[in-house]
């Protein structure tokens, strides 16, 4: 097995989207194309509905499904393709920044009505912080929606990318004819059959030719010819080095739903999307093709079985080879830790692997060794950086209700914050614990879940904090961070990694702080350095 060639054959990324946009759609339509699943319908399941948000059980087995489609790989002209799942749910948006620590591109899924919505907008952000290569799809092309130059202007105003169109639409909704393929100088016509695996494609490289009036009328083949002269002068040409680099980003469209513009997509997907990449580590930069493993956990999956409390964690292969049965440094212990059944995912199932290769993730059967962010290695000390926490939007008290069983309320909170549910922040006045979350619904599922894993009960108490921000003090030793903290102690605590935490309980009571004590920086993310 050629190391490096199983590495230049991988590509890992994500699809984010606002809900209802059309990921799950798209992302059953890339698993019919690589021949992974048979059927429409297979990946239907693959998100927390809006109707849920108090049904329990739903909420169970919706996360049972989840572990199942956590990662859906397939092959697909020979490339090993690995799609990991974002929710779309914006209350599990932690989950999905989290995610996104371990993709190495991702695929944008815009709803051609509907324009950027606000989830796209912030997972977005997260991606061109983080320089990852980004291909938008205009989905729904089957519908009436925005006019495509100007759904353009939107993505570069309120995403702040930088597009360049690799195809474009020959009309839309009623009139929608097919797409233009720039990449591959092809039309595609549109028949609207979603059952049609092949479209129909015509090689179409000079458009000046008269052929085209005959394919798609005289109308649509002017106003294609004007469309694809403003886009010439208009967008830069594709560059893929810029986009590998975060800079450009290129669109396609079509219509998941149909089947339509989905194998363009896919094509050039396999041939310009990175493959696995380097990463940083604090100590140093980690390259795919070093010989040593290096991975890191970026998400911990309960089992659904209370009885069997143990759980899934997530790794992804940064380099080297990750081999059953083989012992690895868990960095945090300092201990080494051996695998004797290491998960692959496949479009529907899991499987017992007996090697892995950067780019992939393998699923560890975990008792509570793991926490999100943790890394293993072949003996180096390493600590994989990029699984910050952001500031909760939601606080409360978590008290005890069931003083007999505070130990279990302990392990099962500690626990779930290891999973990454939320956040528990400890007061530094009182010791009184906070839990902090991206949504309200989780609150739920805390609970919930500590009374049927954990055998505990709890209760909340309103908290009112407008954000939390970790604390970096210029010199910990000077006057003015003795001072912030002996004014500010009763807004002070401590997050699970030990950092000092600001909860401010106003907009206002932030920017007086921040104007009052200039050499001690709040910041947003619990990751600054
Ligand atoms: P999500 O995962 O991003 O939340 O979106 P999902 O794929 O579930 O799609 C949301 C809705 O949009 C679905 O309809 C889906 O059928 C529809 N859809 C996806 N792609 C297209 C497209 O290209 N054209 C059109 N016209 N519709 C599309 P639904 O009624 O909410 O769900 P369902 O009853 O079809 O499952």
């Amino acid at each position: 097995m050629n190391f490096k060639k199983e590495i230049a054959r991988r590509r890992t990324f994500g699809i984010i989207s606002h809900p209802d946009a059309g990921k799950t759609t798209l992302t059953e339509k890339l698993l019919l194309f690589g021949g992974a699943i048979q059927e429409a319908g297979a990946v239907k399941n693959n998100k927390i509905k809006k109707t849920a948000t108090s049904d329990f059980m739903e909420i169970e087995r919706q996360r049972g499904i989840s572990v199942a489609t956590s990662v859906l790989a397939f092959i697909y002209k020979d490339k090993k393709i690995n799609i990991l799942d974002t929710p779309g749910h914006k209350d599990f948006a932690e989950d999905t920044f989290r995610t996104l620590t371990a993709v190495d591109s991702v695929i944008v899924v815009i709803d051609v009505a509907k324009g950027v919505e606000e989830q796209t907008e912030k997972l977005v952000e997260v991606c061109r912080m983080r320089k990852i290569p980004m291909i938008v799809f205009i989905n729904k092309m089957d519908r009436e929606g925005k006019d495509a130059f100007d759904l353009l202007d939107e993505v570069e105003q309120k995403l702040g990318l930088s597009v360049t169109p690799l195809s474009f639409p020959i009309g839309m909704g009623y009139d929608f004819k097919g797409i233009y393929n720039i990449y591959e100088k092809n039309i595609n016509l549109f028949s609207g059959n979603s059952k049609k695996n092949i479209e129909e494609t015509i090689a179409f490289d000079d458009l000046s030719n008269p052929e085209l009036e005959k394919i798609i009328g005289n109308k649509a083949a002017e106003t294609l010819r004007e469309n694809l002269e403003l886009i010439t002068g208009v967008y830069p040409p594709f560059n893929k080095q810029e986009y590998l680099d975060g800079a450009q980003q290129p669109v396609f469209f079509g219509s998941a739903l149909n089947n339509f513009g989905v194998r363009e997509l896919l094509d050039c997907f396999i041939e310009i999307a990175p493959t696995p990449r380097d990463k940083m580590a604090e100590e140093r930069l980690v390259k795919a093709d070093e010989k040593q493993m290096t991975g890191f956990v970026f998400k911990i999956h309960a089992n659904m079985d209370p009885k069997h409390r143990d759980r899934l964690a997530f790794v992804k292969i940064v380099s080297g080879t990750f081999e059953r049965n083989k012992p690895y440094l868990h960095v945090r212990h300092n201990k080494n830790l051996k695998f004797s059944s290491p998960n692959a995912f496949f479009a529907e199932k899991k499987e017992i692997v007996d090697i892995s290769f950067p780019g992939d993730i393998v699923g560890l059967h975990d008792t509570g060794h793991f926490k999100i962010g943790d890394t293993l290695t072949e003996g180096e000390v390493l600590h994989y950086k990029g699984i910050p926490s952001f500031s909760p939007e939601h606080f409360r008290y978590i008290n005890n209700a069931d003083p007999m069983k505070a130990k279990q309320l302990y392990k099962g909170i500690d626990q779930l914050m290891d999973e990454g549910v939320a956040q528990l922040f400890t007061l530094e006045l009182n010791g009184r614990k906070v839990i902090g979350t991206v949504g309200a619904l989780q609150y739920e599922v805390i609970q919930y879940r500590l009374e049927h894993e954990y055998g505990a009960k709890c209760t909340y108490e309103n908290f009112p904090v407008y954000k939390a921000c970790w604390v970096e003090p210029k010199d910990p030793k000077s006057v003015e961070f003795q001072e912030f903290k002996r004014v500010k102690q009763k807004f002070l605590a401590i997050d699970k990694r030990g950092q000092l935490v600001f909860l401010a309980d106003s907009q206002f009571s932030l920017q007086m702080t921040q104007q009052k004590y200039p050499n001690v920086t709040l910041h947003f993310t619990s990751e600054f350095s």
